[in-house]
């Protein structure tokens, strides 16, 4: 198989076809990106690396740096996380409240706000600078000092985000959040404003297919019993309400964003990232979910 054809030929298809769904502009400055960016990034295990479209543009990563957060605060703290957060399906959207007051403040996974919320609370309690702490560990991972966080972004997402401050606030009721909520939800909307691009995220993302995967620094980044459980969460959680969907349809573990992003990782073998800024109903890259069901399906190279 030419992975290289295949990927510009998918590319192609779907490019010409309707481009359906919905731009997130609940945060108004993920408003202003043009819904017609569409990039795609496959990054095997052995580097071979191939980029087809928008695929060095950076864009607003949002809760793809949920993983990230997840995986430094696993390092850093091990199973004592599962204490204030667990590993189950919510079946509920992203930034749901719900559960919360029957589960007494502990969310369901780390995927949700909610919990990423409390990874957020554990790395701002453990960390000196939290924000640039957190940001030269993602430059670490990825191997580049280019990454940074969008103060526009955050900013936005800031003054509007009664939800979130509502989920913080909440949670703190329960006792499960440690610090100042505003200072939580600071490091939380920074965190989501990331910008990355798919070459950047499938660089970064590449631990999680090669456990042996060392950084620039010759730091592993995680165990291996820790990247399997990072991949099951993802697999499982990572597309909040459409996870079942998403493993049903492409068969990876996975994890989205609202600014329009998919990371997927088949263990062993390779990490794909498409970007693609329209979202269908359940918040996840309408595009995006095309093209990795496409890519899976013809190449077979999916994990089921
Ligand atoms: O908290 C939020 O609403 C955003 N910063 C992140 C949400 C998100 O990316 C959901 N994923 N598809």
């Amino acid at each position: 198989m030419n992975c290289k054809e295949v990927l510009e030929r998918i590319y192609k298809e779907i490019a010409s076809k309707e481009n359906k769904g919905a731009i997130a502009t609940y945060i108004p400055e993920l408003a202003k990106v043009n819904p017609d960016n569409f990039g795609v990034c496959f990054l095997s295990v052995n580097n071979e690396e191939h980029g087809v479209g928008d695929w060095q543009t950076k864009f607003s990563i949002q809760s793809i740096s949920k993983v990230l957060a997840l995986s430094f605060a696993y390092k850093t703290f091990g199973d004592e996380i599962w204490e204030r957060v667990g590993v189950e399906p919510s079946g509920t959207p992203f930034n749901s409240l719900v559960q919360l007051e029957s589960d007494n403040g502990i969310p369901r996974n780390p995927f949700m706000n909610s919990g990423a919320m409390v990874i957020s609370d554990m790395l701002v309690s453990h960390l000196e600078n939290p924000k640039e702490d957190f940001l030269n560990y993602v430059r670490e991972i990825c191997g580049s000092d280019q990454i940074q966080y969008s103060e526009a972004v955050a900013k936005s997402e800031a003054s509007v985000g009664y939800r979130n401050k509502a989920l913080c606030n909440f949670i703190k009721s329960f006792g499960n959040i440690e610090n100042d909520p505003n200072e939580v939800l600071d490091f939380y909307f920074h965190k989501c404003a990331i910008e990355m691009s798919c070459q950047e995220l499938s660089k970064t993302f590449l631990f999680l297919a090669n456990h042996d995967f060392r950084t620039t620094k010759g730091k592993k980044v995680l165990s291996t019993s820790k990247s399997k459980r990072i991949n099951a969460i993802m697999q499982t959680c990572g597309f909040y309400d459409e996870s079942g969907e998403f493993s049903f349809k492409v068969g990876l573990p996975g994890k989205s964003g609202v600014g329009g992003g998919i990371v997927a990782v088949y263990p062993g073998k390779y990490c794909i990232t498409v970007w693609s800024p329209k979202l269908n109903e359940k918040g996840n890259s309408y595009r995006g979910m095309q093209f990795l069901e496409t890519f899976t399906t013809e190449t077979e190279l999916s994990i089921f």
